[in-house]
């Protein structure tokens, strides 16, 4: 299924992306979905629906090829280890100095078929089924180089099909365990984040989970708390431990749960600040679409 991205209706969208931040107001924007890092946006246009995902602004040309080469690469191997990706392309243009602002584009699935969303819709038997197929498609993906981050609202069930959606930042390492995405780029929001070598190295300690089985399942169940699934976790468990040679417990998972939600808490909160600090005292337009405060 080949997607064309509809390129005046694009350049539209950025428009208005660029107004709402201008105007620090972004209320009038189509949302359709938050992850922790951006806002994903419905582009209607065609008489089809599209799921954008505005990308950090490249500072230039070489920056954006290279990041549009890596996430070629990334869905090339995703599919060759037997994943369904929803179909992704990269639209981009460019603005003063060269600078370039692109977003992801994916034809837009039905919300309603979200796996989040289905856990707490369908019952016990549909969970247990949805979990097997997860845990073959995770063990068959997952490679030390090649790193899936795998939280059930990265999923759409399709008649049957898992097909994963959220691939805007590609998770790839080298065989020395070098991150190959342009790391402070994606963090451009997080600055102080990535100020020294000490953070860089937490930076690459923040990622070691999604590189291998045990650690994307911590983290897919950890992330149950937050969805208020928790009465999953030990049915969910018992199906992970029968493949792990090292079972996971559900301390395991608590614990895991409140390190990675005061890590985030901790990251949003300096971010808001970071927003009213460049508003306010810098008066400056804040350049990032940030998701709302979650309930952790
Ligand atoms: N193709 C799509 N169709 C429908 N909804 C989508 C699509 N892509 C993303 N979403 C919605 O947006 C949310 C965040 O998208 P995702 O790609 O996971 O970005 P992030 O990296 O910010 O987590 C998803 O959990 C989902 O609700
Ligand atoms: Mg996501």
């Amino acid at each position: 299924m080949t997607l064309t991205v509809p390129h005046t209706a694009l350049a539209r969208l950025e428009e208005q992306v660029q107004d709402a931040l201008r105007r620090a107001d972004d209320s009038a924007l189509d949302v359709l979905g938050y992850g922790e890092i951006t806002l994903v946006l419905r582009l209607r246009a065609d008489g089809d629906s599209f799921a954008c995902k505005r990308l950090p602004v490249f500072p230039d040309r070489d920056r954006f090829e290279r990041y549009r080469d890596s996430l070629d690469v990334y869905l090339r191997r995703l599919a060759e280890r037997g994943l369904t990706v929803a179909p992704t392309e990269v639209w981009h243009t460019t603005g003063p100095r060269g600078r370039i602002t692109a977003y992801c584009v994916q034809r837009e699935l039905p919300p309603e078929r979200l796996c989040s969303r289905l856990l707490h819709t369908e019952g016990e038997a549909w969970a247990k089924s949805f979990f097997a197929r997860f845990l073959d498609r995770v063990d068959a993906a997952v490679h030390p180089t090649l790193g899936l981050d795998a939280q059930a609202s990265n999923w759409i069930d399709v008649d049957g099909e898992l097909t994963y959606l959220d691939v805007s930042t590609p998770l790839m390492r080298d065989e020395r365990r070098r991150e190959l995405l342009d790391v402070r780029l994606f963090f451009t929001s997080l600055p102080w984040l990535l100020r020294d070598a000490v953070r860089v190295t937490m930076a690459t300690s923040i990622f070691d989970k999604f590189y291998e089985t045990r650690g994307v399942l911590l983290d897919f169940l950890g992330n149950l708390h937050k969805e208020h699934l928790d009465t999953l976790i030990p049915v969910f468990l018992e199906q992970a431990n029968a493949r792990l040679a090292e079972p996971i417990t559900a301390a395991d998972v608590a614990s895991y749960y409140r390190g990675d939600a005061r890590m985030w808490e901790l990251i949003q909160r300096l971010r808001a600040a970071d927003r009213r600090w460049q508003r306010t005292v810098r008066r400056k337009p804040y350049p990032f679409l940030l998701p709302p405060p979650v309930d952790r």
